[in-house]
């Protein structure tokens, strides 16, 4: 190693450090609505949502790691299609496929004869499976009715989960509790710098001001990760120049360097029919800075014909573009058409080059 990287470790975005920053509050709400439930046998469930970066996934961790007295399933729901899935390997992998075969009621008595501690199941990155497997979440949120499987249940994701159930989905799921968690400020990602700074750089190499300017520049996001992802960058470019400090030219390159992979693990937030609805808008905005809905609509026909999905379904197309625009890859914005002609959508994208993400949406679509 050279003089800048003390250790690597803190500065990857999958460390979870031992102690977060402002999330107590968070941490006291999932204590009360689901830890302490499942400790005297009740069911409970709890849906969190944020944006990228802003502690979803480290506060399931820390919290897991705090739980020894339960039984803490973390899964990733990431390409998982059913819940059934999720419920077979509450056991940590114990089960077979065949019992993924059976019904609920099976994987459910297998979990209980096998599982003394009280459970805790944690789904992150659930949105995919929610909107896929309605069915199953109503199977899981209900286990302890059903089949007498009482358990805490956390399902983390970007977008607010019970957005995308239709009303008679959600009276029918019954109650059921919701957390967002917000943005970090300026002071907290600097905060969160420092800390980061402290674990992994020699001590010296990179000044308050230049620690300030990646809390300013994340601050627009309010992410901790794209954060720490530049601090992480410009570390790295300066160990290699062999330069002894961190200057802010490191910093301009790490965040020129962070933009296309920010947009990309956006991306895997979006299911097939989302992203063939964004195909369609770069498609469109190729020779144009905006296009209106109509033109979108088109398009997107086309493609659905291309892919086999059927015909475009209005109600749909306006969610994915909700969706989108709050995963802020695309922007809105109304247009008067003068006097008496009323309003019209525009859209149009945040700071990515559409041909870019074009090729990258076709790669993820085969
Ligand atoms: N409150 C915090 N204090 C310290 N580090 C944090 C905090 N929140 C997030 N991080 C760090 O930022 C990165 C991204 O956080 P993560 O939990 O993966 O975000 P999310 O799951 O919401 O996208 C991780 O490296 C995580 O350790
Ligand atoms: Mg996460």
């Amino acid at each position: 190693m050279g003089r800048i990287i003390k250790v690597p470790d803190p500065l990857e975005s999958s460390f979870v450090p031992p102690q977060l920053f402002n999330r107590n509050e968070q941490i006291d709400y999932l204590m009360e609505t689901v830890v302490l439930p499942a400790k005297s046998n009740m069911s409970s469930t709890v849906f969190i949502n944020g944006q990228s970066g802003t502690g979803k996934t480290a506060t399931l961790k820390q919290l897991k790691i705090t739980l020894t007295d339960f039984h803490v399933s973390y899964q990733n729901a990431i390409g998982i299609m059913n819940f059934k899935t999720i419920a077979s390997r509450i056991l940590n992998g114990n089960l077979t496929q065949n019992y993924e075969r059976g019904g609920y009621e099976s994987i459910f008595r297998i979990v209980s004869r096998n599982i003394e501690k009280p459970i805790i199941l944690m789904v992150d990155e659930c949105l995919n499976l929610v909107k896929s497997d309605p069915d199953g979440l109503y199977q899981m949120i209900r286990a302890g009715e059903l089949y007498n499987l009482h358990m805490g249940m956390i399902l983390a994701s970007v977008d607010n989960a019970a957005l995308h159930m239709a009303s008679a989905e959600i009276r029918r799921l019954g109650l059921f509790h919701e957390i967002r968690f917000p943005k970090y400020s300026m002071e907290e990602l600097y905060a969160i710098l420092q800390d980061r700074v402290a674990r992994s750089l020699f001590p010296g190499v990179i000044s308050d001001q230049v620690l300030i300017d990646i809390a300013q520049t994340s601050a627009s996001s309010g992410s901790a990760r794209m954060a720490i992802e530049i601090l992480q960058k410009s570390a790295f470019m300066a160990e290699y120049k062999g330069d002894r400090i961190i200057n802010v030219e490191y910093v301009r390159s790490a965040v020129s360097l962070i933009n296309p992979y920010i947009t990309e693990s956006k991306l895997m937030e979006l299911d097939r029919k989302e992203l063939v609805i964004l195909l369609s808008l770069c498609q469109s905005l190729e020779d144009n800075s905006s296009i209106t809905l109509e033109t979108l609509e088109e398009q997107a026909k086309v493609n659905f014909e291309n892919y086999g999905m059927g015909i475009v379904d209005q109600s749909f197309l306006y969610r994915a573009i909700r969706h989108m625009e709050t995963l802020d890859i695309i922007s809105s914005h109304k247009q008067g058409q003068g006097k008496g002609a009323g309003v019209r959508k525009l859209l149009s994208m945040n700071d990515t080059p559409v041909g870019t993400l074009r090729e990258k949406i076709y790669e993820i679509l085969g």
